[in-house]
C-alpha cells in the first residue's frame, strides 16, 4: 500500500498565519501536523509517500525533506491550484498506478491511530473503505448512511437534516477503482472535484464501499480554536522530561518538558506545557496548556492554553490566553494598545 498526504490548499481559515506558512506546518506540543499525520502512516507500514504540494512546497520540502528522518520516502506532487481533493488523486495516478493507497488529509490530526481500520480494508479491500467519526453536529460534514454489515449506502455533503451521525473525516482507503470516479465527475458549485462526488459515484455505478468508526480523538487543525485544543489535547500525553536548564528558583508543577538548551528562570511552569529548544523564560508563569516553540524570548509574562511559535518574543504582557503567537513575533507591553497587525489578524483585547 502507498500513501497520498495531501497538503496543498489554501488554508484561509487559518489567516493570517496561511499567508506565511503552510497550516500543515502549525506546531502541534511543537511537532508540525505533518510529521504527526507521516508519522501516523508510517505506523501503518507504508513507506512509499506521495505528498501534494502546492504554493508552500519549498518551507513543506525544508522541513519534511525526503522523508527519511521520519522512515518514509516522500515523493512530491505539485499541485499549481486547490482544485479539490478529487484533483489531488488524479494528480498522483503516475505515482500511484494501480496500488491501493491510503489519502490522508495533512491538516488531521488523529493521534490515536487507524492501524485497525487499515487492517480491515485489507480483509474486505471493497473499492473504497472511509473512516468515519461520530460529530455532534453532522451538517458541516459528508454524512455515512451505514447498514447493519459496515457497507455505505448513502452519502450525503452537508445534509440539513443528517440520517446519521457518523462524518467523514480526513482519512480514506482506496483501491485503483478510484481513479476512473475521479476521471468521470465533474467540479462542484465551488469550483473543485470533490472525493465525495467520486465516493457516491462509485457507489451509483456499484461500487463497494465500508465505512470504520475511529472513536479516538480527532480533530481537524484547519482552525486557530481547532489548533489550540488539539495542542493542549496532545500535551496532555506528553513525556515530562527536563534536559534544559532550569534554576532553583523555578517552580515545575505537572507534566512539563524542557527541550535541550533552553532556559527556565524564576519562573512557574505549570503543566501540561513544552518549553522549546533555545528558549528563555524568566520571570513568568506559562501553562498549563502551552507550547513555546525554539529560540522564545518570554519575560515577565503570564500565559496560558497558548502556541508560540520559533522565535516569538513575549515581554511583560500579564495575562495572555488562548493565543496563537506567530513565528519571530513581538509581543510587549506598553501603557496604550499600539498595535503592528497584518491582514485578517484577530486581536482581541482585555477590556
Ligand atoms: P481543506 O482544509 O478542506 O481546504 P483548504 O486547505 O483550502 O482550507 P480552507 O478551507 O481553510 O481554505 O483541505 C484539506 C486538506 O487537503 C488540507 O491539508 C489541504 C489539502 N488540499 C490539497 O492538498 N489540495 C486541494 O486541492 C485541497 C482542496 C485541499
Amino acid at each position: 500500500m502507498k500513501a497520498l498526504v495531501l497538503s496543498g490548499g489554501s488554508g484561509t481559515r487559518l489567516r493570517p498565519f496561511s499567508y506565511s506558512m503552510p497550516k500543515q506546518l502549525i506546531p502541534i506540543a511543537n511537532k508540525p501536523v505533518l510529521e504527526h499525520v507521516l508519522e501516523n502512516v508510517r505506523d501503518l507500514g507504508v513507506t512509499e509517500v506521495g505528498m501534494i504540494v502546492g504554493g508552500w512546497a519549498q518551507q513543506i520540502e525544508a522541513v519534511i525533506g525526503d522523508g527519511s528522518r521520519l522512515g518514509v520516502r516522500v515523493t512530491y506532487i505539485p499541485q499549481e491550484q486547490p482544485l479539490g481533493l478529487a484533483h489531488c488523486v488524479q494528480l498522483a495516478r503516475p505515482f500511484l498506478g494501480d496500488d491501493d493507497f491510503v489519502m490522508y488529509l495533512g491538516d488531521n490530526m488523529l493521534p490515536d491511530g487507524v492501524a485497525g481500520i487499515a487492517e480491515e480494508f485489507a480483509t474486505h479491500r471493497p473499492d473504497a473503505h472511509v473512516v468515519v467519526h461520530k460529530v455532534p453536529d453532522p451538517r458541516a460534514f459528508g454524512v455515512v448512511e451505514l447498514d447493519s454489515e459496515g457497507r455505505v449506502t448513502r452519502l450525503v455533503e452537508k445534509p440539513r437534516e443528517p440520517r446519521s451521525d457518523l462524518a467523514l473525516i480526513g482519512v480514506y482507503f482506496f483501491t485503483a477503482a478510484v481513479h476512473r470516479a475521479v476521471r468521470a465527475i465533474r467540479p462542484s458549485a465551488r469550483g473543485e472535484l470533490e472525493i465525495t462526488d467520486a465516493l457516491q459515484w462509485m457507489l451509483t455505478h456499484g461500487g463497494a464501499i465500508r465505512a470504520s468508526e475511529y472513536d479516538g480523538y480527532w480533530k481537524d487543525t484547519g482552525r486557530a480554536e481547532d489548533v489550540l485544543e488539539c495542542n493542549r489535547r496532545l500535551l496532555e500525553q506528553l513525556r515530562p522530561g527536563l534536559v534544559g536548564e532550569v534554576d532553583r528558583r523555578t517552580e515545575i508543577d505537572g507534566r512539563v518538558v524542557v527541550e535541550e538548551g533552553a532556559r527556565v528562570v524564576r519562573s512557574r511552569i505549570e503543566g501540561p506545557t513544552i518549553i522549546g529548544a533555545g528558549s528563555v523564560v524568566e520571570d513568568s508563569h506559562v501553562g498549563p496548556g502551552t507550547s513555546v516553540g525554539r529560540g522564545c524570548v518570554l519575560r515577565d509574562t503570564r500565559i496560558a492554553e497558548s502556541i508560540v511559535l520559533d522565535g516569538a518574543s513575549i515581554t511583560s504582557v500579564p495575562d495572555l490566553y488562548g493565543s496563537l503567537i506567530g513565528r519571530n513575533a513581538v509581543v510587549g507591553a506598553s501603557a496604550r494598545h499600539r498595535l503592528v497587525v497584518g491582514d485578517h489578524t484577530r486581536i482581541e483585547v482585555a477590556a
